[in-house]
């Protein structure tokens, strides 16, 4: 017997559709975090980049809608447990007790965990629907994909041109 509840998948569009499903939940749960994060952050730009994904994760639950309605269905989620892991993580990252400018750091680092996992998750849908001849189905996940993959770039730039170097410094006051 199985440890974990087994689940059917019928045909490869079932699949597609499930993975829609955890990136649903995903994106909803992301919503929730991002202002946290935000409020967290002491550096300006963190911030802005932050409430600027934020907005963009709330087109990107919308851009999933439309997608459901694609795929003729209601928008449903299925517990995507990575996501709330992750979330998890930001959350010890928002409450650590540290510098400000490593504190920041650490907050990358956890974004930077929920980026990589939603470039995965969108590539693989994306692969999927590119499979089953779902061209609009494509076009909408790599709209968010592109989108994802910016974040990161942009999480990437920030801490290698200052936050570091700010986190370094900061650890060398104590
Ligand atoms: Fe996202």
């Amino acid at each position: 017997m199985s440890l974990f509840s087994s689940k059917t998948f019928e045909s490869f569009d079932a699949l597609l559709l499930d993975q829609i499903e955890d990136l649903y939940d995903a994106e909803q749960r992301l919503t929730k975090a991002l202002p946290k994060m935000a409020e967290a952050a002491h550096d300006m730009q963190l911030q802005s980049a932050f409430r600027e994904h934020l907005v963009e994760t709330e087109g990107q639950v919308a851009r999933l809608e439309r997608v459901f309605g694609l795929l003729n269905q209601q928008p449903a989620s299925e517990t995507c447990d990575a996501m709330k892991g992750l979330i998890k993580e930001g959350e010890k990252a928002i409450d650590a007790d540290a510098d400000p400018e490593i504190k920041d750091a650490a907050l990358i680092a956890a974004a930077q965990r929920v980026e990589h996992y939603e470039i995965a998750a969108y590539g693989t849908a994306k692969a999927f629907a590119e499979r089953l001849g779902r061209r609009e189905i494509v076009r909408l996940l790599n709209e968010t994909l592109a989108e994802e993959k910016a974040a990161d770039t942009k999480l990437t730039s920030l801490a290698e041109q200052g936050i570091n170097e700010e986190a370094l410094a900061a650890g060398g006051r104590s």
